[in-house]
């Protein structure tokens, strides 16, 4: 049988966490080919419709990579991050998806060891999870308001 193999979009800022994975990359540390990268120019431009929209179309987690607080380029950019995603989480912990499958984390351009070990350890945590289940909930919804919606008859206006 074959191992469950994640899908992970990682959406990372253009001055620290995806520097941090160039650098990964060009010093060879050895990191898993499961994630999708997205380039943003600051952690504080992700919206979280972004995030939901990569878990509904089948990624098993999303990470959001962004400078250390203090180091944002635009300020305060991460800060506004961090109180998104903590909205998203609340969320998503409401409507019963697993929230753990979103990570935040700092990586700076410095850091490629650290990015190449968090992708690591996020693809460890998601085999151990096994598939997200939002993209089977989206369908199956889908399907469902489908049904009803097709079950509308269009009535005359009196
Ligand atoms: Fe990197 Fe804002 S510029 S988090």
């Amino acid at each position: 049988m074959t191992e469950f193999e994640p899908k992970i979009v990682a959406f990372l800022c253009n001055w620290c966490a995806y520097r941090g994975a160039d650098l990964a990359g060009t010093s060879r540390f050895h990191y898993p080919p499961n994630l999708r990268v997205i380039r943003l120019m600051c952690s504080g431009s992700i919206d979280v419709v972004y995030v939901l929209k990569a878990l509904l179309d089948g990624a098993d987690g999303v990470l959001i990579g962004g400078c250390h607080p203090g180091n944002c380029h635009y300020q305060n950019g991460n800060y506004k991050a961090i109180r998104r995603v903590q909205v998203l989480k609340d969320v998503l912990r409401q409507v019963g998806i697993d929230e753990d499958r979103v990570w935040l984390r700092w990586i700076d351009a410095s850091e490629g060891k650290l990015f190449s070990e968090t992708v690591d350890q996020m693809v460890a945590e998601l085999r151990a999870k096994g598939p997200g289940s939002m993209r089977t909930s989206w369908q199956l919804w889908q399907e469902t308001a489908g049904c009803q919606l097709s079950g509308i008859e269009a009535r005359p206006n009196k």
